[in-house]
């Protein structure tokens, strides 16, 4: 073959640098776009954090209601959501913090609120009741304990974490 063959014609050498550039600008343009479209996969943990919710110092034998906000992660969609724990101290000095969700249907449930149970959590929609430590009162509505926060001290700071069924927090 002659050096004449391998030489790279004006036309050919316009075409390679316009394929080159064009496809460096189209990278540039959809990178973006595929980053923004699998973003929640690329996410690792997906629990969510303690927050810091009351003095340990505030606490006492009386279930106390506390309302904090927690950072809610919906795929694209960022928030902060409010949230409420029941907090006391049992008799042996132990933190218990309840979620006043009423297992039965979700209405929210009240420390002491019915005259005739002055020492229980009680949910007004379909009078359902639940002991100090959250069990289910049998022959009411419920039929599952409230859920427990799983919660740590630091500094003489409760934090929670996630609400979560009696016997797995
Ligand atoms: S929702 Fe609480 S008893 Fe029905």
């Amino acid at each position: 073959m002659s050096e004449k063959n391998h030489r790279v014609s004006r036309r050919q050498f316009l075409n390679y640098t316009l394929t080159g550039v064009g496809g460096f600008m189209a990278a540039g343009m959809l990178m973006p776009m595929v980053r923004f479209a699998i973003d929640p996969v690329l996410k690792t943990g997906t629990g969510q954090d303690m927050v810091a919710v009351c003095e340990e110092s505030e606490l006492t034998n009386e279930p106390q209601s506390f309302n904090f906000k927690i950072e809610q992660v919906d795929a694209w969609y960022e928030s902060e959501e409010p949230r409420t724990a029941w907090i006391y101290k049992d008799g042996s000095g132990n933190i218990v913090a309840l979620s006043p969700v009423c297992k039965h249907l979700g209405c929210t449930v009240n420390w002491a609120s019915d005259p005739a149970n002055p020492n229980r959590f009680f949910c007004p929609c379909h009078y359902g009741l639940y002991e100090k430590d959250g069990k289910n009162v049998p022959n009411t509505p419920p039929l599952a304990p409230l859920d427990v926060y799983e919660h740590e001290v630091k500094d003489g700071t409760v934090y929670l974490g996630r609400a979560k069924p009696k016997g797995e927090a």
